[in-house]
């Protein structure tokens, strides 16, 4: 084969076959398993949720019983991941926090059957029930507070929002949470499923595959983009000046955050159903300030920039949906990731039913036959002034 066309970013290039999601990007559909995500944002849970993404089709009463029943069983952390966490500097990244204690479980749990389908289920289980652990407790940990055991009379939005708040949250609060969850649970071959699939297709262990694509989740083009929008609505401030901030960001052709999608070419089905989950907690808890800038950045773009399909994505309304719920702003992305590691499981198992390792190709742009020249001779390709600069940091 002679296929030779570079696209960046594998822009419209399959790189897999999969039965996981379906996105319409034109019409703006979305669907787990066949099954539109309006419907499961409405009917069904997380958990539900993600055995259909996992096990590729909705469980029985009994089966989601026993799904559930494991998953509360295995929510504590290691005391040793606890101490591990105890060491990392409470000005770090809650991502960077998430990434290393993911790859720690390996260290736990190293046997690598992946042909065993009990070693699959225990790992799914682990992993889904860990995580949020993980989460809520980097949270109290960097603020000097011992984290908080799981509350097994919660299910696991409930509980994960009790861990990080330090107590049992409102019911429609807890339910709101565990819709976002849903939404975010999957979405086709975005970077971070890529980068799980590429991990997974090494054969390597469950829980690197987590950690790599936490790691990916961690970028501003990606799942940061949640908290960068907050950190814009603040910068905006005020209704009028939303006009002037979009007029300039155009201008230095910056990215407006939240918005634009490689697939998406109307508004994200995901902000929609969060926008109106955000006017829903507003009414109980009362409006956020930053929500009426939200709502004229959302006009001002689709008449700036609605002709290149550039409307509000997922990020959009989620952080606003977050910040009533009491979530710190750099706990968005972490918490992106509790609801994606389904769709990176799915993944993981889809790869290994039918794996060959990734190793694509490339366009060498480099020189050749260059000649070995001795040290004594060579002139620096480095700016001095830039190196000293560097070693000064
Ligand atoms: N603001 C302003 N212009 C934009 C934006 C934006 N947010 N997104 C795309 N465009 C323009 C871009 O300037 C380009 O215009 P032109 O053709 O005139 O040069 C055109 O639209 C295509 O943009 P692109 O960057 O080539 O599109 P892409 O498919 O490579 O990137 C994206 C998709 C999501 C990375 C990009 O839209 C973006 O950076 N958005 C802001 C960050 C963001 O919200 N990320 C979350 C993505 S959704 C959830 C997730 O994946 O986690």
């Amino acid at each position: 084969m002679t296929f030779c066309e570079y696209k960046p970013g594998l822009e419209g290039i399959p790189a897999t076959q999969s039965s996981i999601s379906y996105v319409d990007g034109q019409k703006g559909i979305l669907e787990y398993r066949g099954i539109n995500i309006e419907e499961l944002a409405k009917s069904s849970n997380f958990l539900e949720t993600s055995y259909l993404l996992i096990w590729g089709g909705l469980p029985t009463k009994d089966e989601l019983l026993d799904f559930e029943h494991e998953i509360r069983y295995h929510r504590r952390l290691k005391y040793r991941i606890r101490d591990m966490m105890k060491c990392f500097p409470e000005s770090g990244h809650p991502m960077d926090a998430l990434q290393a204690c993911a790859a720690a479980l390996g260290l736990f749990y190293s046997r690598r059957a992946l042909d065993d389908p009990a070693y699959i289920r225990a790992a799914v289980v682990r992993l889904l029930a860990k995580i949020p652990t993980m989460v809520a407790a980097f949270q109290l940990m960097r603020k000097g507070n011992d984290p908080v055991q799981p509350c097994d009379d919660l299910d696991y939005s409930a509980n994960f929002l009790y861990m990080l708040n330090e107590r049992e949250p409102d019911e429609l609060a807890a339910h709101i949470f565990d819709v976002c969850l849903t939404l975010h649970a999957e979405h086709t071959i975005n970077a971070s499923t890529f980068s799980a699939m590429v991990t997974a297709s090494t054969l390597t262990d469950p829980y690197a595959v987590v950690a790599s694509a936490v790691g990916t989740l961690a970028g501003p083009l990606h799942g940061g983009a949640n908290e960068e929008v907050i950190t814009m609505l603040e910068e905006i401030g005020s209704v009028e000046n939303v006009r002037s901030y979009l007029d300039d960001c155009l201008q230095r052709k910056a990215k407006i955050m939240g918005f634009g999608h490689r697939v998406y070419k109307v508004k994200d089905p995901r902000a929609i159903i969060l926008q109106d989950l955000a006017e829903q907690l507003f009414e109980k808890f009362g409006r956020d300030d930053y929500y009426d800038i939200a709502v004229e950045l959302e006009h001002a773009v689709e008449e700036r920039l609605g002709h290149k399909g550039i409307y509000p994505n997922v990020d959009f309304y989620s952080g606003l949906v977050y910040r009533k719920l009491g979530i710190p702003t750099d706990l968005f992305t972490p918490v992106f990731a509790i609801a994606r590691v389904a769709g990176w499981l799915a993944h993981w198992k889809e790869q290994l039913a039918e794996n060959r390792i990734f190793r694509p190709t490339q366009i060498y742009t480099g020189t050749r036959n260059a000649s070995y020249i001795p040290i004594e001779q060579r002139q620096s390709t480095h700016d001095r002034a830039f190196l000293a600069a560097l070693i000064a940091e």
